[in-house]
């Protein structure tokens, strides 16, 4: 069973080709990143203009590239429409604009080869980058349920149950900013480019990650939510006194580590009393190379390293992999390619 998959919910215009459910015969992402750096974020706008110009582009090339499954090796496959079993697009959540080049791409495809739509929840197809894998050997080890997801992006920062697939609870959340949202609030304060979370990151590496002590907000209380619109007020609090400023390394590790110490506390208190069989890590931020070190060890302590799951770091941004994924795994919405020019509610 081939899927190709589209995501288009805010910057990457991404297609893949996934067999089985987690075996990448291709992944494209074309990054918008260059365009939004001249306004230091993402203008919807201009994020669904690019969607435009690059998508045909993008499934194209996840057609024709090279199959980098190492099963198939020196195979030589014509890929078309016809060895296509089905399609898969994100329909939300994300910018309404970006979301809609990309579904009806999918459902004017859909319709013009004949073959079902599946239409992939944005925050479910993040959780499935844990079953993905390039390697057949990885196959006996996805994770089991129960369980519990950390997820962390630029729009979600989650905690999820999940008892089996398409089974999921959300027993967490941030009640104000994301993770990747106070990522790229606090870079941006700190005079960084867009998009602030990674270069925050590679700036923190130098510094000294006690040298400021940020809030590590609703610790004291008895729940597993998050908040992190203080640490922006205390950041830019600490950025009045000007001689701060020549500690940009020492303030984006403490930035850091305050962020990472947040998500991993509240992490390690649902993992303790909800004890789930596996921990799984998703979302952009868990490119974020300390959050990814702390909860290997913390979590890891608890319910064994073996039980943790982290995507590689090429499907922890957005890309369409692991919404190829999801859609292999549990798909009880798939539109018959008759139906679909019809139906117009895919993207709410
Ligand atoms: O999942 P994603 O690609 O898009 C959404 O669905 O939101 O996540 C993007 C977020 C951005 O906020 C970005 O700054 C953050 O992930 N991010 C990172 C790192 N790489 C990406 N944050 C911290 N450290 C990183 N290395
Ligand atoms: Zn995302």
């Amino acid at each position: 069973m081939k899927i190709l998959a589209i995501e288009t919910s805010c910057d990457e215009t991404a297609a893949a080709i996934i067999e089985d459910g987690c075996h990448i015969i291709s992944n494209v992402v074309a990054s918008q990143i260059p365009l939004h750096q001249k306004t230091g974020g993402v203008v919807p706008e201009v994020a669904s203009r690019a969607h435009i110009e690059k998508i045909i582009l993008v499934i194209n090339e996840a057609l024709l590239r090279p199959d980098r499954n190492p099963e198939h090796s020196g195979l030589i496959e014509v890929r078309s429409q016809s060895n296509i079993d089905a399609i898969a697009v994100t329909v939300g959540p994300g910018l309404i604009g970006s979301l809609l080049i990309g579904v009806n791409t999918a459902k004017a495809l859909a319709w013009a080869w004949q073959k079902p739509l599946i239409p992939v929840n944005h925050l479910e197809a993040h959780l499935y980058a844990n079953w993905l894998s390039s390697l057949v050997s990885r196959l006996s080890s996805v994770p089991t349920f129960p369980c519990l997801h950390l997820l962390v992006s630029g729009g979600h920062t989650m905690l999820i149950w999940q008892e089996d697939h398409g089974k999921l609870k959300v027993v967490g959340q941030t009640r104000d900013d994301a993770a990747g949202e106070a990522f790229d609030k606090t870079a941006r304060l700190l005079g960084l480019p867009y998009p602030g979370g990674p270069e925050l990151s590679k700036l923190a590496q130098k510094g000294n990650p006690k040298a400021y002590n940020f809030p590590r907000a609703m610790l004291n209380q008895n729940n597993f939510d998050f908040s992190f619109s203080g640490l922006k007020t205390s950041v830019r609090a600490s950025l009045l006194d000007l001689s701060n400023l020549s500690n940009l390394s020492d303030l984006s590790a403490s930035v850091e580590q305050a962020i990472v110490d947040a998500l991993v506390e509240k992490s390690i208190r649902a993992v303790r009393q909800l004890k789930p069989k596996s921990f799984a890590l998703s979302g952009g931020v868990s490119a974020n190379r300390v959050l990814r070190e702390t909860i290997k060890n913390e979590i890891g302590k608890i319910i064994g390293a073996q039980n943790i799951f982290i995507p590689p770091i090429e499907f922890c941004t957005d890309n369409a992999a692991m919404v190829g994924a999801a859609a292999a795994f549990y798909n009880p919405n798939a539109i018959d390619p008759k139906k679909v020019l019809a139906k117009s509610d895919l993207t709410l």
